[in-house]
């Protein structure tokens, strides 16, 4: 199907993403809504797209607006946070609207399961709707969907997904970036290793950085030798003729270069602690919303 409407129902920092992603990679034919609560948020994203991807964004705002702008929609991206999903839900209306749409969840740490159940407690018109009346996927984006290159996580089918919906929600998220299927019992912690490795990539620009002004290097320099050569090395360590790492370390290693005595040094001092933060991460998110 070529003509969509895509309902990003709570656009913040991610939803926003999704949408700059999808309006600059993804089909021409697909139309938008932007839904928030505060105008405020309706103004800051009026002001955040370019004026020719503006004309295909309805943007909304309010709890009293929230049933009319999913009412066209053939797809609900739900991106609001966790514990704002079932005052959502609450909305008079609202998961009835929502019966015939597909629900594509951003929600980190809630399974589908729990988003049935809160749909199926909550609905209304024809008495209780079953789970079988929802039709709910469930993905983790990432921030780099707003240039097209985000790394989405895509659960595997869940128990109210037909096959082909599933493509369908696969094929709309290809178009801002990769996806990984991911078999939900893992959805939590292989969202803790996509946030462990961006937050290392913080840390590595901004400590080489800090570093390499310290010894003497200008600061701009310093800053793109460090982001872009991340950018190479993540070049080459993906897609589908990726190298694996031993490769690229053996491929840059010189007996007694600088390559391989950096690696050495970083297995001493950061390899444990990289370990450490992603047993962390990996705890945390299966907790999160405990
Ligand atoms: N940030 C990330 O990198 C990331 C990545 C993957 C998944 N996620 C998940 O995505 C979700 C959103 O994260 P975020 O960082 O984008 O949060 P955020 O910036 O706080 O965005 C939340 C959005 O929900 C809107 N909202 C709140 N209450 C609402 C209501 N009653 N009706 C309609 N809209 C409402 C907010 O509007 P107002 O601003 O007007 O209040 C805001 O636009 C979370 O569940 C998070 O776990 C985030």
């Amino acid at each position: 199907m070529d003509e969509l409407e895509i309902v990003v129902l709570g656009c913040g920092s991610i939803g926003t993403a999704l949408l700059q992603g999808l309006l600059k990679k993804g089909n021409p034919r697909y139309t938008y809504v932007a839904h928030v609560n505060t105008a405020l948020s309706a103004e800051r994203i009026e002001s955040e797209l370019e004026s020719e991807a503006r004309q295909r964004v309805v943007i909304t705002y309010g709890q009293d607006k929230i049933v009319h702008a999913v009412a066209n929609a053939d797809v609900v991206l739900l991106g609001v946070q966790p514990q704002t999903l079932p005052k959502l839900l609450d909305s008079q209306g609202l998961v009835d609207t929502l019966q015939d749409k597909t629900i594509i969840s951003m929600l980190a740490g809630v399974s589908v399961s729990q988003i049935l159940d809160m749909l199926v407690a909550k609905s209304t018109s024809t008495g209780r709707a079953n789970r079988e009346a929802f039709t709910v996927a469930r993905i983790i984006p990432t921030l780099g969907a707003t240039r097209g290159n985000s790394v989405t996580l895509l659960a595997e089918p869940s128990e109210s997904d037909t096959a082909d919906r599933f493509r369908r929600v696969e094929k709309i998220l290809s178009q801002c970036g990769s996806v990984i299927r991911v078999e939900e019992s893992v959805m939590n912690s292989a969202t803790a290793i996509g946030a462990v490795v961006h937050a290392l990539a913080i840390v590595a620009v901004d400590s080489v950085t800090d570093a390499s002004v310290a010894a003497g290097v200008p600061r701009s320099v310093a800053a793109a030798i460090a982001s872009q050569s991340l950018n190479s090395a993540s070049g080459l360590l993906s897609g589908k003729d990726r190298m694996l790492p031993e490769h690229l370390k053996a491929a840059m290693s010189t007996p007694g270069g600088i390559t391989l005595n950096a690696v050495v040094d970083l297995d001493d001092s950061a390899r444990s602690g990289i370990a450490a933060a992603v047993k962390a991460a990996v705890k945390y998110a299966n907790r999160m919303n405990d």
